[in-house]
């Protein structure tokens, strides 16, 4: 159990009508957070997350919407209220996109305004539109035409420390009517180096009169508080934290309803790779497949373990779902660490482009 921590000043939001309950949920992250992992951190916090979002999905690339050719569009029914996140910069493909997205069956749709590889940005899309303000506007005016449902905006902070124009941004935003706006408190040039902007991001909240999302290096409970409290967002959305510590959102959400802070010890441990590969199953994976998927998500968490090599390496050798659990049977039996020994999250808490646990960061988004 963790130390008494003080109380978040906010634990939900509103939009339009509907209460979004609690405020911290996971950032998308392409490549990571798909309908298995979005579902499982669904799962362990026991439905208790705001909304999801899916992993960006262009709409220039002349594939349309179609979750038959884009498995990143594919959600299950337990995942309302979802966001389906597009790019691009053709406001009347992105405009297209949207109608699609909503068709879909998407209860908020968002604009990404802050990938910076250069295959989005370099083109114009993701946080390249930041360095074309007008062609936000455009964008938005054009998507509201015929949009019914909410629309959110996720940007950084600016393309460069030379030109933070996230004021700006959010100003087009409002006026356009966009309805949640969340900030990554990162420049495009910055990539994942150095921390996030929380400064900015609090003057942002204290400017907006649409809800605020924070976002950037928030890793653990207290940190969520800390960042509600001193800067006064609205939520919080967590992303590489959550690649370590899927628990996260239950920990917040047990904490937001005053009950005690659980770490995960080797039973949750095993239970939470239980739900993962059953979710993967009924979402029709083969075997190998569910192996490598698992393999993946321990390789991620087992970072946070203390004294965990061999065993790391031994699940790593498995060759079937049924030798790779045999393993972690093996590692319970001869391994009586607590909670505290085994699982150390604040090892994450350096998640600044400069930890060993950032670098693999660097090139995927
Ligand atoms: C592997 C990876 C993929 C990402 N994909 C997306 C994406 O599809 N859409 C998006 O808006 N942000 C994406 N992001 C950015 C995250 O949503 C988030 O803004 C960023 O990681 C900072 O938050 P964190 O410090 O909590 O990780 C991605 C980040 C990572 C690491």
């Amino acid at each position: 159990m963790l130390k008494t921590l003080e109380k978040p000043a906010k634990t939900s939001l509103k939009i339009r009508n509907q209460t979004i309950y609690p405020n911290v949920f996971p950032a998308p992250m392409s490549g990571v957070s798909d309908r298995n992992f979005r579902r499982l951190c669904k799962q362990l916090a026991q439905g208790r997350i705001g909304y999801l979002v899916t992993e960006f999905v262009s709409v220039e690339s002349g594939l349309g919407l179609n979750p038959n050719k884009r498995p990143q569009l594919k959600f299950f029914d337990d995942e309302h209220p979802i966001c389906i996140q597009i790019f691009g910069r053709n406001p009347s493909n992105m405009a297209q996109g949207a109608l699609e997205a909503e068709q879909l069956g998407a209860d908020f749709v968002e604009i990404n305004c802050g990938c910076p590889v250069p295959k989005v940005a370099g083109k114009g899309g993701g946080a390249g539109l930041l360095k074309e303000i007008p062609k936000i506007a455009q964008i938005i005016r054009e998507i509201k035409k015929t949009l019914s449902v909410p629309l959110f905006m996720k940007v950084r902070l600016g393309w460069c420390d030379k030109s933070i124009n996230v004021f700006e941004t959010l100003n087009i935003a409002e006026s356009e009517g966009v309805e949640l706006f969340t900030v990554h408190g990162r420049t495009r040039m910055q990539g994942y180096n150095g921390l996030a902007d929380w400064d900015i991001i609090g003057e942002v909240k204290s400017r907006a009169k649409i809800p605020i999302i924070g976002n950037g290096d928030v890793a653990s409970v207290e940190m969520a508080i800390e960042r509600i409290n001193t800067y006064g967002v609205d939520g919080i959305c967590v992303g590489r934290a959550a690649m370590h510590n899927p628990w996260i959102f239950s920990q917040i959400a047990d904490h937001w309803e005053e009950m005690p802070i659980k770490k995960p010890d080797l039973m949750e441990l095993e239970s939470m790779l239980n739900i993962y590969a059953s979710l993967l199953k009924q979402d029709n994976m083969a075997d190998s497949r569910i192996l490598g998927r698992l393999k993946q998500m321990t390789a991620r968490f087992v970072k946070c373990m203390v004294g965990a090599d061999e065993f790391r390496k031994n699940l790593l050798r498995s060759v079937t779902t049924e030798d790779f659990f045999r393993e972690l049977q093996i590692f319970f039996a001869i391994n009586a660490l607590s909670a505290d020994e085994l699982f150390r999250p604040e090892r994450l808490l350096n998640l600044n482009g400069t930890d060993e646990l950032d670098i693999s960061y660097q090139n995927e988004y």
